[in-house]
């Protein structure tokens, strides 16, 4: 892979490389207590249009324990705020040299406008865009599961909450897919329930407990209200009585069944806090995978 903007369509060997290359750049790096020098003389930079702790925390991390230098764009402080366009500053940056641009922003298909606006031959990989696509979440969820439960063919993995508005959803049901998960379940309010024709592959519910019954992964997601332009939602007590996973609905599902979420969290929201912190939570392995699956990505774009 040159670029990594969507994992569409991306060929169930690539992605299985990806996490068997996370895991062993996990091992080679002692979890992270050692520095690996396979990008020495190669730099990154971090172009988060929009806030981020998880992802560009992550992707710096990643960077640097492959022994890259990294940028970190501050658009706050940048020419942004006097009116530069995005491929004004694009091209400003590559004459900086670069060699991979990780980008977030909020409109859809930005990392494939600057493959394609690109001078130089600068890698590009998509850390989030609009509701579409955020492919280092698709694959750390994927190899989160897969550390616990190895067999996709026989996996029943439910997405519940604002599916939308969500470019994780996308990107799960892509990865999901592509390496044979049995059965992707679907659940939240139809206000939320992404349009017909939209993410054909999941099965969609309404009601939480049938979702849930007999699932072996749940992952939840975050109301997104700053995507939300005219809907009227339940009122936060309301929505967690239908779709918030709390102890009662979690005993629903097959035993030991994965709790995910790609964080931010909203306590009492979507997730209870004793199922968010409780024994079978995998929140915070979700977030040390991804430093790995990063490490993996950048490996891949940048190793040629
Ligand atoms: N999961 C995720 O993208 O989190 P951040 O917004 O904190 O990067």
């Amino acid at each position: 892979l040159r670029h990594l903007t969507t994992l569409e369509n991306l060929p169930r060997e690539t992605i299985e490389r990806l996490l068997d290359r996370a895991e062993s750049l996990r091992d080679a790096c002692a979890h992270g207590t050692r520095k690996l020098d396979v990008l020495a003389g190669r730099t990154v930079l971090n172009l988060f249009f929009e806030p981020s702790t998880r992802t560009r925390t992550s992707f710096e991390l990643a960077a640097r324990r492959l022994g890259a230098d990294v940028v970190n764009f501050d658009i706050g402080l940048s020419s942004t705020s006097k009116g530069e366009e995005l491929f004004d500053t694009l091209h400003t940056l590559e004459a900086m040299h670069l060699d991979a641009i990780v980008v977030r922003h909020k409109r859809s298909g930005t990392p494939e406008e600057l493959v394609r606006h690109a001078m130089s031959g600068v890698s590009v990989i998509n850390a989030g865009d609009g509701n579409r696509a955020h492919p280092t979440q698709g694959l750390l969820d994927a190899l989160t599961i897969r550390q616990h439960r190895p067999d996709f063919g026989n996996l029943t993995v439910v997405i519940c909450g604002d599916i939308r508005h969500s470019r994780v959803a996308r990107s799960d049901i892509d990865a999901f897919t592509a390496l044979g998960v049995k059965e992707i379940r679907l659940c939240g309010p139809a206000e939320l329930m992404p349009a017909a024709g939209d993410m054909p592959q999941g099965r969609r519910y309404d009601d939480f407990d049938q979702a849930i019954d007999g699932a072996d992964a749940v992952i939840m997601l975050r109301l997104q209200k700053e995507r939300m332009a005219s809907i009227e939602l339940p009122d936060e007590a309301a929505y967690f009585a239908r779709y918030g996973l709390d102890r009662r609905r979690l005993a629903l599902a097959a035993p030991g069944c994965l709790v995910m979420h790609p964080g931010p969290i909203n306590r009492g929201i979507e997730i209870a806090s004793d199922v968010a912190d409780g024994a079978q939570s995998r929140i915070l392995e979700q977030v040390g995978n991804g430093v790995f699956v990063r490490m993996a990505v950048l490996n891949e774009v940048l190793a040629r």
